[in-house]
């Protein structure tokens, strides 16, 4: 990765090493958005060029023996967040983790998404994306301006697995053995008051996650997804 180049290049590498590696297929098409194509939900013309400065968003899963996977990483195009960059990214990144932390058995499905609308609510307010106080941010769903999907789905034979939310109106309890993702993001276009220096910027975090007996399992776990680990992994492409 490096500026100048075509996100489909990217998407190119990602379908080539599916196969070396044994895959059938992808699980879906890969979303390779650079810049401001991160803030469009389910971007796959993956025809921009990557640029100097700009974060590249990374969805991408193969199919293998049947099985599907999805994993989002975000990443510095040129191998360094910015200060803005940075500030969002451990945001969705802390919600992840809140997220992951409430995948285990007997949380209901909501559990994941509430804890990361929880943290994304407080970073937007500390960071002065939102205004007013946590509960009335809460309660209007004031978040959703900059994240406006749900936090995961279930996973398995295809990537949007079939299976029940909800039983009876009523939230599933998560049990051992269940797969899902979990992927927060922060997507804030340009305008309607948006800071200049947050403006474009896309992040998403998705990982897979099983629930086991005692809690959680992240099956991506080995994809970095810490900062220092990123920037590192984009240095030693450099050597
Ligand atoms: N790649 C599709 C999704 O994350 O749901
Ligand atoms: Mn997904
Ligand atoms: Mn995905």
């Amino acid at each position: 990765m490096r500026p100048g180049r075509a996100e489909y290049e990217i998407e190119a590498e990602l379908q080539y090493e599916f196969r070396r590696h044994g895959a059938q297929a992808p699980a879906y098409t890969p979303i390779v958005a650079g810049g401001a194509n991160a803030c469009i939900l389910h971007y796959v013309q993956n025809d921009g060029v990557l640029k100097d400065g700009d974060l590249v968003l990374i969805d991408a899963g193969c199919e293998l023996d049947g099985y599907a996977s999805d994993l989002t990483r975000t990443f510095p195009v040129s191998g360094k967040f910015s200060g803005p960059q940075k500030d969002i990214y451990e945001l969705v990144l802390a919600a992840q983790m809140a997220a992951i932390s409430a995948v285990k058995p007997g949380n209901a499905w909501s559990a994941p998404h509430e804890a990361a609308v929880k943290v994304l609510t407080q970073g937007l307010l500390d960071l002065g994306l939102l205004a007013g106080s946590v509960d009335q941010a809460a309660e209007s769903e004031a978040y959703r301006k900059f994240y406006m999907h749900r936090t995961g789905h279930w996973l398995g034979l295809d990537v949007h697995d079939a299976g029940d939310y909800k039983r009876e109106g009523r939230w599933r309890p998560l049990e051992p053995g269940m797969v899902l993702t979990v992927e927060p993001g922060c997507y804030i276009r340009a305008g309607a008051g948006v800071p200049e220096h947050f403006a474009n910027i896309g992040v998403r975090i998705e990982d897979d996650v099983l629930v086991t007996a005692s809690g959680n399992e992240i099956l991506t776990g080995e994809a970095p997804k810490r900062i220092a680990e990123i920037e590192d992994l984009m240095r030693s492409q450099d050597d």
